[in-house]
């Protein structure tokens, strides 16, 4: 189990600052490793589920996977939300597909049914039998948070809370966008990363190739000399001041920091971004093998309005800074495969600049933290 506690100083970011390399190549191609991950690093921490508007009326509920297991979010009659295990009590068929709206939860198989609050409502021809007593039935729950509206699940119940594990920044995303918590998604792209997750997250958290590889980036998008990356905890906060031109229009009076870019990774597989407008928006990623990272990009108006702009930056978005980094990180797990790569020094500023790969020590550390971790 990761060993995060509400003791360490988790917003030392000294150790993410020594000189170091990037980490072995096994651990990016080898899939016993990917298989011990799920256990130690994916089932012990924070994975997102859906937005709570996903799941707003009573019955409405929200399937998804996490580190290999089908899990559901619903939303009970009294406005409670859980999260299931997405499997039958009775001999194991699972319950549900995709999303939807239902009273009642009906297993396909024998037809059990259990309430909203996973407890069993029936089972056909039960009661009475030696063995059965329906009081003692009940779905298996999963931990939930409701993180600014964007609902978090944890496989692990002795795992710290978000707001020890991401010091400090639920604050400072309500700070840099106080209307967060009135967003709710208007769109969203899926993507497929032919790489392993880690690869996937490094690349999203380092700005060091954005000058090389991004010829948006270059056009001059954010102020190179603005840009920082700040632990949060287990969060990483880039920041930067946008350029005066856009290709969009801005509305400065929108924000309090409408001319500016941020974004909130929450280690491993989360990030809230955003794009100076203010344009929320969010990657999910969700790997399903050592070497794919199947990745939601969702994008965030007020009350899920349509807005033009958004959409464009949205497809902007997609035809170029997500596929560029898509061709980079699929032609780093090739070469990782490669005889003839050594891992090599990590270009570390200790003013954890733009051009600064301190965030992939952050990984690097939180990555062996949690696979020292386990039992
Ligand atoms: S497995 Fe669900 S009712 Fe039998
Ligand atoms: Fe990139």
């Amino acid at each position: 189990m990761a060993s995060i506690g509400a003791s360490d100083d988790v917003t030392d970011a000294t150790p993410y600052i020594q000189p170091q390399r990037a980490m072995d190549p096994a651990v990016y191609l080898d899939p016993t490793i990917f298989d011990r991950e799920r256990q130690t690093v994916l089932a012990t921490t924070w994975q997102y589920a859906c937005h709570s508007s996903q799941v707003a009326e009573p019955g409405s509920y929200v399937t998804f996977d996490v580190a290999g297991e089908s899990l559901f979010t619903m939303r009970h009659a009294d406005g409670s939300v859980r999260t299931f295990y997405n499997v039958c009590m009775h001999r194991g068929h699972e319950l549900l597909e995709g999303t939807g709206v239902r009273r009642l939860i009906v297993c396909p198989y024998h037809a059990w049914t259990y309430r909203t609050d996973g407890s069993l409502h029936k089972a056909p021809f039960a009661e009475g039998r030696a063995g059965f007593d329906a009081q003692q039935i009940c779905l298996t729950e999963v931990r939930t948070e409701n993180f600014l509206g964007f609902l978090f699940v944890n496989l692990d119940e002795a795992a710290p809370a978000m707001d020890v594990v991401y010091s400090g920044a639920r604050d400072a995303m309500r700070e840099f966008l106080p209307t967060i918590e009135a967003m709710r998604p208007m769109e969203v792209r899926d993507f497929v990363a032919d790489s392993n997750w880690k690869i996937a997250v490094e690349n999203y958290n380092e700005c060091y190739h954005c000058k090389n590889a991004h010829p948006s980036f270059s056009k001059g998008v954010v102020l190179p000399d603005s840009y920082t990356i700040t632990p949060m905890g287990h969060c990483l906060h880039h920041h930067a001041t946008s350029s005066p031109q856009q290709y969009y229009e801005i509305d400065l009076d929108a924000s309090p920091h409408a001319a500016e870019y941020a974004s909130f990774y929450l280690w491993p597989l989360f990030s809230f971004q955003v794009y100076p407008g203010p344009v929320l928006n969010t990657f999910c990623w969700r790997p399903d093998r050592v070497d794919r990272t199947p990745f939601t990009r969702g994008w965030f108006t007020p009350n899920g309005a349509n807005s033009e702009v958004v959409r464009t930056v949205a497809a902007e978005d997609a035809a170029t800074t997500v596929a560029e980094d898509l061709d980079l990180v699929r032609s780093v797990q090739r070469g990782l495969a490669s005889r003839g790569y050594r891992p090599g020094p990590l270009i570390i500023d200790p003013e954890m600049g733009l051009n600064s790969e301190h965030t992939v020590a952050a990984i690097k550390s939180w990555y062996q933290q949690a696979m020292l971790g386990e039992s």
